[in-house]
């Protein structure tokens, strides 16, 4: 019988058509990542691996496949894989693309609001017993309203964000390898060079995927170019914007706020220097995280799995 391994505890209704046709074996836990050896163990007898953004699977675990058909990876980014790899081994990669795009979207403009107006410093103030008085200047933050969005990463995601920020009255500029005459024509987005869009936006909102163009790509330099007053949002993945040249321009006041989902070595702990800074919004790596999102993602995968293990090609195909 085929073998699916899953590196993460699963909610039963969504491995249960998998079980019914496929020998499951799930990881018991729902916050903890596999070890490499355990990963490379499971990978040799494997037919799929179900896996996750917190799992790498490199080099290793692939060659150590040698029965694995498929690997489907419970997100739309797959940086975490290894496609050089994957392609080489004739490894199905498949991913979870559009059934997340509005939840995350939400989710990135919810980090533009909470560091423009700092409701969680406000909020940790309030339950720490800090209120005694309304206060004429206090928590006083940017506005959102009418301001001016940059989007780097113009993608699904990016225009689920610019077309939210049309309720705010706000005016989009996006950034992309390549432009979008009907988003501009539609909805009035206008393209900018990646540093006149830093130069002009009041919020700037990564939406890239993870890959050598885009490692560094928000650096000192580029955190040099935007307003003082401006709030940088990064939604995307760690490693886009270099964490050192932020907490510098966060600390410096180089920039005014930043709204971080996503961080370069996740997950981060407590004595993470950016979470020393007040300016700074942090998430633990939430975008896509509602019920229904995360329900119909595993059910992108399990089809995916299911296709493969059966001879029939997958809809999310990666490589
Ligand atoms: P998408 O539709 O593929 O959009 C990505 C956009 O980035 C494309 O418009 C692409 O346009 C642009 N891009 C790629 N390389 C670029 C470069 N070097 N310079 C400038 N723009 C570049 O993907 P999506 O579904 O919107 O997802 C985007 C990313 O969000 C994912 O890859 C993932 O890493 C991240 N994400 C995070 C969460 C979370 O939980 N925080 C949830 C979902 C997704 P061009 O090809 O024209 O450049
Ligand atoms: C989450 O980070 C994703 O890429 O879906």
């Amino acid at each position: 019988m085929r073998k699916v391994f899953i590196t993460r505890k699963l909610p039963e209704e969504a491995v249960k058509g998998l079980r019914e046709a496929f020998e499951v074996d799930m990881w018991e836990s729902e916050d903890e990542v596999p070890p490499k050896k355990v990963l490379i163990e499971k990978a040799k007898t494997a037919h799929a691996l179900w896996t996750n953004v917190a799992d790498t699977v490199d080099r290793d675990v692939i060659e150590a496949g040698e029965t694995l058909q498929v690997i489907a990876n419970l997100a739309v980014g797959y940086n975490n894989v290894d496609m050089d790899a994957a392609k080489e081994h004739g490894i199905f990669v498949t991913n979870t693309p559009g059934v997340l795009t509005e939840t995350t979207a939400d989710l990135a403009f919810t980090l533009m609001l909470a560091a423009a107006r700092q409701t969680g410093q406000a909020e940790r103030f309030l339950r720490e017993g800090k209120w005694t008085s309304w206060s004429p200047m206090g928590f006083t933050g940017m506005d959102i309203f009418g301001a001016t969005l940059g989007i780097v990463g113009m993608g699904r995601i990016g225009e689920g964000v610019a077309r939210r920020a049309a309720g705010f009255d706000m005016d989009v500029l996006y950034h992309n390898r390549t432009r979008k005459p009907e988003a501009e024509s539609m909805f009035g987005f206008r393209y900018a060079e990646l540093d006149a869009l830093l130069g002009q936006s009041d919020f700037v909102v990564i939406l890239t995927p993870l890959t050598d163009e885009t490692r560094g790509m928000i650096g000192e330099r580029e955190l040099g170019l935007m307003k003082e007053t401006a709030v940088l949002v990064n939604a995307a993945r760690g490693g886009i914007v270099d964490e050192d040249a932020l907490y510098d321009a966060l600390k410096n006041g180089g920039i005014w706020a930043a709204g971080l989902d996503v961080f370069e070595g996740e997950p981060i702990g407590s004595d993470h220097k950016l979470l020393a800074l007040p300016n700074v919004t942090a998430l633990p790596h939430i975008g896509s995280a509602s019920v229904k999102t995360r329900l119909a993602m595993m059910r992108m995968n399990a089809e995916d799995i299911e296709a493969v293990l059966s001879g029939r090609a997958p809809e999310n195909r990666v490589v």
